[in-house]
């Protein structure tokens, strides 16, 4: 059989897992508390209004429910959901194809909503704030502009990096919710309702030890579940208890922290090759071969939550908890400051 045909269907039939894991009502989406209670009433208050919902933002990292979010509002709200993202919508053309084909209080989610080019944001204000399309016909002295009405339509939007969409969209949003990294009881939490839709055994330990090197990301915790589930078929007797979690997860590379050897080696860098000194992101995405979107938007926020790494005006600098973790002494740091000094 053709090796393409095996490792597209087989990502296919993880993604199919994800989208059976999504929360489809607010009541079960666990931890965002406070987003949560926040798009409670939004939600309900449109519902008592008839009126459909004000147009949505929700930002921060990678794989912490912002597609969900937009799925439990449109399930919430009695709507269609009609998903696509910055990058896929190349030309006005596709962006007015796709608000002429919305139905009546429909949300359209658009993902990475800050790589919409210039030209199809300025086809999106009129659309979200007067609900209308302007059309150019024809060219030159005799071209005209009308204006076309579209549905009462809810925009939401989803981006890892604020600060990259242009300030006239994001005031457009009269609703922005920040999605933050889950604790751990939530994760623990999510690991176990997931386990019970995959039909796993797994025990309270063993949630807790997976949701502990999830880095505070569902995506990453029901990523992790699986492989667990795998090494516990295949080596134990298919129940995950602590020590198979750990035995599983020691096996793949992440560590009690949930740092993957791309963590390290960026840590490792850092601290070796530039002598603790502050390293600039292409620098540090050359030195690991890894992409620089990636490190910034996957690697550096959990580094940067658990203070192993800081952001300076110079750079990326180790903090002495990094260095501890890799196994350094924290002296090295405080000899290589004197250096510089
Ligand atoms: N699966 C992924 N994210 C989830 C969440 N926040 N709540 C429940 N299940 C989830």
């Amino acid at each position: 059989m053709d090796e393409r045909l095996i490792s597209s269907s087989m990502r296919e039939d993880e993604a199919k897992t994800e989208y059976s894991l999504r929360p489809r009502a607010l009541a079960e989406y666990i931890g965002q508390y406070a987003v949560k209670d926040h798009m409670r009433i939004y939600i309900d208050a449109a519902l008592k209004r008839g009126e459909p919902l004000d147009h949505a933002l929700f930002y921060g990292p990678p794989g912490l429910g912002k597609t969900t979010l937009a799925g439990i509002v449109a399930n919430e709200m009695g709507v269609s959901l009609r998903v696509t993202s910055g990058p896929a919508i190349t030309h006005a053309g596709d962006l007015a194809a796709l608000l002429t084909n919305l139905a009546p209080g429909d949300v359209l989610f658009i993902d990475e909503i800050h790589r919409l080019s210039a030209t199809v944001e300025e086809v999106l204000y009129p659309a979200m704030e007067d609900f209308a399309l302007d059309i150019i016909i024809g060219k030159g002295p005799s071209a005209r502009s009308i204006r076309l009405d579209l549905p009462k339509f809810t925009l939401i939007g989803a981006t890892t990096r604020m600060g990259l969409l242009t300030s006239p969209l994001r005031d457009r949003f009269g609703i922005k919710e920040a999605l933050t990294m889950y604790d751990a009881d939530s994760l623990k939490e999510i690991i176990i309702r997931s386990s019970r839709i995959l039909n796993i055994a797994i025990t309270d330990e063993g949630a807790v030890e997976i949701g502990s090197r999830a880095r505070g990301t569902p995506r990453v915790a029901n990523r992790l579940l699986r492989r667990v589930r795998d090494y516990a078929e295949v080596r134990m007797d298919g129940s995950i208890d602590l020590a198979a979690a750990r035995e599983g997860l020691d096996m793949l590379g992440v560590d009690e922290l949930g740092l993957d050897e791309i963590d390290r080696k960026m840590l490792e860098v850092m601290i070796v090759k530039f002598g603790g000194r502050a390293v600039g992101l292409d620098t540090i995405a050359a030195a690991t071969g890894e992409d620089a979107t990636t490190i910034e938007d996957v690697y550096e926020p959990y580094l940067l939550r658990l203070g192993f790494i800081a952001r300076t005006p110079r750079g990326r600098i180790v903090m002495p908890a990094g260095y501890a973790h890799l196994g350094y002494p924290a002296e090295i740091q405080q000899l290589k400051l004197e250096v510089d000094e």
